[in-house]
């Protein structure tokens, strides 16, 4: 099959033809129709976040079962999924706390020693996050699939996997934001996006976007920002304040830099939240001044949207039919495999929300 291969940071994938192993037990061989490109995607292709090489990148997909291992009860060939990082094992401290996003435990993996999952000429191949998307098959864990009806269009769907589940997921589960409550996204991306949208639908008072961009901006609009801040013509700290007059009950911070970080906290109102969602670079500080805590401001993280995506993508998708989730303006453009490098050159200025690569050649 073809997938993408990453062997260097920044230097540009080929399509390469790699091998993928039949279905192992509680594996699921998933025929990929879409993929989005995320920026998580890009940190890894960059460097900013190590990764193994060479490795399969790609992590926002949705497509057809195609073959399934023993012991597979939850899907059947021709059923429709989305797949998510967030594989779970269903028994660790996480899974069984409701926390299953942050489940780490190993066996829904290949051991090691067990034939690769992925390989080229009989050496092994990473996968990235578990799933290594920018391929037209993957073999996964059956934990890492979510099922779906088949009325949806699953270019729409790949969205899911982890920009909507994050964006919407870190208003609703992380952060949850109650009806009325404030909330700033700095960073209109597809993760930003998403946040708006979240926002939006939890039924948030006032939304206030911020980008660079003026056309991230009006994208935002669509989405249900109420107010648009330009950070590059205006501070958006104090913009916040002068819309809001105190700050808000929730900033979310939807691009990984230190120093919007730090914004999304000093932004908050007395009693606030900044939720982080962007991927900082390792080894940096974000600092604030510890006097503000007396005031319960609080600044938190959020991996994948704190989701328990088995339950949240279905209802999602029931979102999008209802016309309540907006995944067709998210969709910048749908290009082929061969285009992810470009894909991911457009993330870096941010003149995308999300690329989608279709496989129905
Ligand atoms: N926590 C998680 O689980 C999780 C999951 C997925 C993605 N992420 C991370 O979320 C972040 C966003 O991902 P994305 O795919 O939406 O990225 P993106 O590149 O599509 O969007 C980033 C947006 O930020 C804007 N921007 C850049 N600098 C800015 C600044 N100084 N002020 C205001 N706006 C600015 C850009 O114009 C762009 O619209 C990334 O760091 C990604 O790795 C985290
Ligand atoms: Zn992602
Ligand atoms: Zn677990």
């Amino acid at each position: 099959m073809k997938a993408a291969v990453f062997r260097q940071a920044n230097v540009p994938m080929q399509v390469e033809d790699i091998d993928i192993a039949a279905p192992g037990p509680r594996e699921v061989l998933v025929r990929a129709v879409a993929v989005g490109v995320c920026h998580s995607d890009l940190h890894f292709f960059n460097g900013t976040y190590p990764g193994q090489t060479p490795m399969v990148l790609g992590h926002e997909s949705a497509g057809v079962v195609e073959a399934v291992g023993d012991d597979v009860h939850y899907v059947q060939p021709g059923d429709h999924v989305i797949a998510c990082l967030s594989v779970f094992c269903g028994h660790c401290e996480h899974c069984l706390t409701g926390r299953m996003n942050l489940c780490q435990e190993p066996e829904t993996k290949r051991r090691p020693g067990e034939a690769p999952r992925l390989s080229q000429g009989g050496a092994a191949l990473e996968q990235f996050v578990n799933l290594g998307a920018f391929a037209e098959l993957m073999l996964v864990h059956e934990h890492a699939l979510a099922k779906i009806r088949k009325d949806m269009p699953l270019d729409r769907a790949a969205l899911i996997g982890c920009g909507v589940t994050t964006g919407v997921g870190a208003v609703i589960h992380t952060a949850k934001v109650r009806p009325g409550e404030t909330v700033a996204v700095i960073g209109c991306g597809g993760i930003g996006l998403s946040c708006v949208n979240g926002a939006a639908i939890a039924g948030a008072g006032r939304i206030i976007a911020v980008d660079t961009l003026a056309s991230k901006l009006d994208l935002a609009r669509k989405f249900g920002a109420t107010d648009l801040v330009n950070a590059k013509e205006k501070n958006p700290v104090g913009a916040v304040k002068e819309l809001t007059g105190a700050g808000v009950h929730h900033a979310f911070e939807a691009i990984g830099l230190k120093a919007t970080a730090e914004q999304a906290f000093q932004m908050l109102m007395n009693g606030g939240t900044a939720t982080i969602i962007g991927m900082i670079p390792p080894g940096e500080m974000v600092a604030m001044h510890g006097a503000e805590f007396v005031f319960e401001k609080k600044i938190q993280g959020s991996f994948m949207g704190s989701n328990r995506f088995r339950v949240d993508m279905p209802r999602f998708v029931d979102f999008y039919m209802q016309g309540r989730l907006h995944l067709d303006d998210l969709v910048s453009n749908r290009i082929k495999l061969a285009d992810v490098n470009d894909a991911l050159r457009a993330l870096e200025t941010g003149e995308v929300a999300r690329s989608v690569i279709m496989f129905d050649d």
